[in-house]
């Protein structure tokens, strides 16, 4: 027995920045998004990425055949920029519908980034094709020079890579993806337009001293990596402010448990299963439930030029914990869930 205590309904929301991966995790994690979420960004950093339109065309119908029976959910595909990534290809993969925006993994900067962008000298002419037909760019925003602080690599990447960027093409729309320190923040909130920026859930629960404080937490290491409080602040504030540039990417990124638990382990949270009790709790506690519905559900197609889902969730505040489990099994091996350190309260109802 449950006993409801308070509720809110909302449209459908989308997940604006998913690793799906592919094979046995693919079909071990995709319920666990097509449950909630109407649509997600899916990341094309598999091994190998998903570079041409007809490898995305390809990865997409393989996601379709691993939904569960049932399920609606439509996967927005994207491509993985390389220096030699064609231009014409691009294109077409945009006038087909197929492709939503191109990913610019800094050459290093996390899983699977080995074969992104060193020089971005060498991915100008594929960019100023995308300005010119409106196509967004999806960053990771680290740089990966060695001799920057990891804590720093998000701030530096703005100074360094993104400003001039978009300097050099203020036409280019960019999305910086999860969003972790208060320079992004402050960055994009400073941007006359063609700026907005994707905040994930775990981003907002905790800040580095899980991963470090009381013993090494794997779990709770992700790329980029929690920074400091007054980081976790300042984006609890952007995301629950209501502000159109701001929505969910939940950054959901299975890998299994012994990948993880070990001398070098994998960046990566797993949250797709319970993101929407996480962030009805964490808009519940700055109160701004009233403002769920715009991180979740509407700022996000605003920005992508998408109509919002029709569809309808309601979530319930219950008494009792939600149960969740600490793992799921997948076929690929067990991935551990995100545990918020707080008991959840809210439920998706349907
Ligand atoms: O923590 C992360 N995991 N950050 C990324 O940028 C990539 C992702 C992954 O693919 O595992
Ligand atoms: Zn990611």
């Amino acid at each position: 027995m449950t006993t409801p205590t308070a509720e809110i309904t909302l449209r459908r929301p989308d997940d604006w920045h998913l690793h799906l991966r592919d094979g046995e995790m693919l079909k071990g994690v995709i319920g666990d998004t097509s449950r909630h979420f109407a649509r997600a960004i899916i990341m094309p950093n598999l091994v190998p990425p998903v570079v041409t339109t007809s490898d995305a065309r390809a990865y997409r119908d393989r996601i379709l055949a691993a939904l569960p029976a049932g399920d609606r959910f439509e996967p927005l595909m994207t491509l993985y920029l390389t220096e030699h990534t064609s231009a014409d290809d691009v294109e077409e993969g945009k006038k087909s519908g197929l492709i939503t925006a191109v990913k610019l993994y800094p050459a290093g900067a996390t899983t699977n980034s080995h074969g992104g962008v060193r020089d971005i000298e060498k991915a100008m002419p594929v960019l100023e094709r995308m300005a010119k037909i409106g196509l967004p760019l999806c960053v990771h925003g680290e740089v990966t020079t060695p001799e920057v602080d990891i804590f720093d690599r998000e701030a530096v990447f703005i100074d360094t890579v993104l400003d001039p960027l978009r300097r050099r093409l203020p036409e280019l729309k960019v999305t910086m993806e999860h969003v972790t320190t208060s320079d992004g923040i402050d960055y994009i909130s400073s941007a006359e337009k063609n700026l907005a920026g994707s905040i994930t859930t775990h981003h907002l629960i905790i800040n580095r001293n899980a991963i470090l404080v009381g013993g090494i937490k794997p779990h709770y290491y992700c790329l980029p990596v929690a920074k400091r409080e007054s980081h976790r602040l300042a984006l609890r504030k952007a995301a629950t402010s209501g502000d159109a540039r701001f929505f969910l990417g939940t950054d959901s990124a299975p890998h299994v448990d012994p990948l993880k638990e070990c001398a070098c382990g994998c960046a990566g949270i797993y949250t797709s299963i319970n993101t929407m009790s996480c962030l009805a709790h964490v808009f519940e506690e700055e109160d701004s439930l009233d403002r769920l519905e715009a991180f979740a559900s509407l700022n996000g197609p605003a920005w992508y030029g998408l109509a919002p889902n029709e569809e309808r969730m309601t979530l319930v505040r219950q008494l009792e914990p939600v149960a969740y489990p600490a793992k799921i099994e997948t076929g690929a091996g067990p991935v551990t869930v995100f545990d918020p350190m707080f008991p959840l309260h809210w439920a998706v109802a349907g």
